[in-house]
């Protein structure tokens, strides 16, 4: 399950902390949710189904009291998204509340065992079995119950349980899902990720695997194989205005509109005033950049996306062999590990489990990680051996646009780097290629001044069932991640391909129905996408066409035409992208669908 889950002890109003935690969380699964609080040590559970605003209609009509508290939102794995399955779960005789995120793999052997001794199940969720285990071992404290329960469960999980054996704690467990404790004044605070804690503190503890922590509201006690351990209590210097959509109607308009400013970041942060590209956090820990000999880079989604432009700027200007992988393939493919390689993962949640797995398994091997992470204090973040954050703010739309832009930046930037590092990229093409970064953010501004113009496009096409995206190269990536934009929003479908792959089979799907969408900007390609284009038109496709401003030769073959900036022709996947994210942003809309929170998805995988 890729869940939310928060918790909060303290003297504050419980169900609005919850709540409001809920909310910040929802992005991560949003088909129910439930809370569970202790008061007068006698434990109480609301749960729906449905979006949060289900469960806070339910909240109003009762008058919710308690110090401790718990609360979930669900992504399903485990059984359809209704009440029953709905988290909290309660043990057998309803004095445990667990909520959990991960997976329990051996639950049905648990549960069988546990069903031969009469517990009675209500839900077909893997999670019910933690409640229950847990009960069982109540002969002591709350503690030692959950640490008797997580030595039997098999799978990845993050727990946080109350008990009304113990009404003045909160104790949580972390094996492979990501928890993090927010440090108060007399109250503290469990999320599943710093959005939901920005409100409340800006202190946090990252939990590691393995290790439990128990949560007063004075106290927070860490413990791993039963011995106390001292963490370190990191600052975070969001603002938790930055997670407010500020105006725009949803999340994914404003963070589209606010890709000119993470640009200008990301420059002021890894460029110097001598026009030196420098990542703190690799230089340090990777001194050995300098002899590696081939990049593997793997991720999922847009984040693989990223990489599949990043591997055409680090072959041709660093000159380094790199191989572009989905992580969810590439965890499974029997690795070779040679010598002065480096694996590059590249997550805007740093808490992808596929892409997870894989840092792992590359570190098993005696590979050396490089992470390009959003979240700072992601489970990535902390396991790889160096970093480049990509300074994109909390990202909480699910359909990842910010940081796409972000990650693009910063991999031309690190290619500079890199190949500045190993003499292939002469300073001056260096100094070239940081100019055209410095465009960058202007260049994006002028984009988004003709927001309207493509809504109007995106007006005449909204009831097509199907597109097809084509482009060639650098370019190639945005047709892939405009058609993902558009399905993972709108539920039309849509595929990207290389545009010289048409002929080899989809070119059969063309037809006066169907839209094509081709990323046709100026390059050393540009002659051969206008021949694609032109085997679209012949067969009667709609043409709906992203060129360079000035373009009039392409206009003949387009149906619509959106202008991009003329600029240098590897930086325009930065800029042809946003149109198409605009697209699908206004088609969605168009058949009221919930962008934000589209269905069957959520922001943070944390599931294989
Ligand atoms: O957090 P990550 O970058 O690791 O996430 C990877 C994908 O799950 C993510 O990009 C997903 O494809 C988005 N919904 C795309 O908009």
């Amino acid at each position: 399950m890729m869940c939310g889950i928060v918790g909060y002890t303290g003297p504050r109003g419980m169900e609005t902390i919850l709540l409001v935690g809920l909310e910040r969380l929802s992005y991560r699964g949003y088909d129910s949710s439930g809370i569970a609080t202790i008061y007068n040590g006698e434990l109480s559970t609301w749960k729906k189904p449905g979006k949060i605003r289900e469960l806070e209609a339910t909240l109003k009509n009762f008058t919710i009291k308690g110090h401790v508290g718990i609360g979930h939102t669900r992504w399903a794995t485990h059984g359809e998204p209704n009440e029953l399955n709905a988290h909290p779960h309660l043990g057998n005789e309803g004095k445990v509340a667990a909520v959990h995120n991960g997976i329990i793999e051996n639950y049905t052997h648990i549960k069988q065992k546990l069903s031969e001794k009469g517990h009675i199940f209500r839900s077909v969720s893997d999670s019910e079995v933690i409640p229950h285990l847990i009960e069982t071992y109540l002969n002591g404290s709350l503690e030692s119950a959950v640490e008797k329960t997580v030595k039997e469960l098999e799978g990845s999980f993050a727990i946080a349980v109350i008990s009304e054996s113990d009404p003045d704690k909160i104790v949580v467990y972390r094996k492979g899902s990501p928890l993090i404790i927010g440090v108060g004044k007399g109250e503290n605070f469990i999320s599943s990720d710093v959005n939901a804690l920005m409100p409340h503190t800006k202190e946090v503890i990252y939990l590691d695997d393995d290790e439990m922590a128990i949560i007063s509201k004075e106290n927070v006690i860490i413990k791993k194989s039963g011995n106390i351990v001292q963490k370190k209590v990191n600052h975070i210097s969001w603002d938790a205005a930055q997670a407010e959509k500020s105006g725009y109607d949803h999340y994914m308009l404003k963070e589209i509109h606010e890709q000119a400013t993470v640009s200008r970041q990301i420059i002021a942060k890894s460029i110097s005033k001598q026009n030196k590209v420098g990542f703190k956090h690799v230089e340090s820990s990777m001194t050995y950049l300098e002899k590696v000999n081939r990049f593997i880079i793997q991720a999922c989604g847009t984040s693989w996306h990223s990489g599949l432009v990043g591997k055409y700027w680090l072959e041709q200007y660093a000159r380094i062999p790199t191989e572009v992988d989905i992580s969810s393939e590439f965890r499974y493919r029997h690795m070779i590990s040679r010598e002065n390689e480096i694996i590059i993962a590249l997550s805007q949640s740093g808490e992808t489990a596929d892409t997870l797995a894989c840092i792992r398994e590359a570190k098993s091997k005696f590979f050396n990680v490089l992470s390009f992470v959003n979240s700072k204090g992601s489970t990535m973040d902390r396991e790889s051996d160096g970093v480049i954050y990509t300074h994109s703010g909390p990202e909480i739309g699910v359909a990842s646009t910010k940081n796409y832009i972000a990650q693009l930046i910063s991999l031309y930037l690190f290619t500079i780097f890199i190949g500045r590092l190993k003499g292939t990229l002469s300073e001056e093409k260096a100094d070239k290629m940081i100019q055209s970064v410095k465009k960058i953010p202007e260049y994006i501004d002028s984009i988004l001044g003709n927001t309207d113009a493509i809504k109007t496009i995106a007006d005449k096409y909204y009831l097509s069932r199907e597109f097809v995206f084509i482009g060639r190269g650098v370019n190639y990536p945005t047709a892939l991640e405009g058609a993902l934009k558009l399905k993972e929003i709108s539920y039309i479908h849509a595929t990207g391909y290389p545009a010289g792959e048409l002929k080899h089979g989809p070119i059969a799907l063309i037809d006066a129905k169907l839209p094509v969408v081709c990323i046709a900007p100026q390059s050393d390609t540009y002659n051969k996408m206008i021949a694609n284009i032109e085997e679209v038109k012949a067969r009667k496709g709609k043409t709906i066409i992203i060129a360079t401003e000035g373009d009039t030769q392409i206009q003949s073959l387009a149906d619509d035409i959106i202008y991009i900036p003329s600029f240098c022709h590897d930086l325009t996947p930065i800029l042809s992208v946003i149109p198409l994210q605009l697209f699908a942003y206004y088609i969605a809309i168009k058949l009221d669908c919930d962008v934000d929170q589209p269905r069957n998805l959520a922001k943070s995988v944390t599931v294989e």
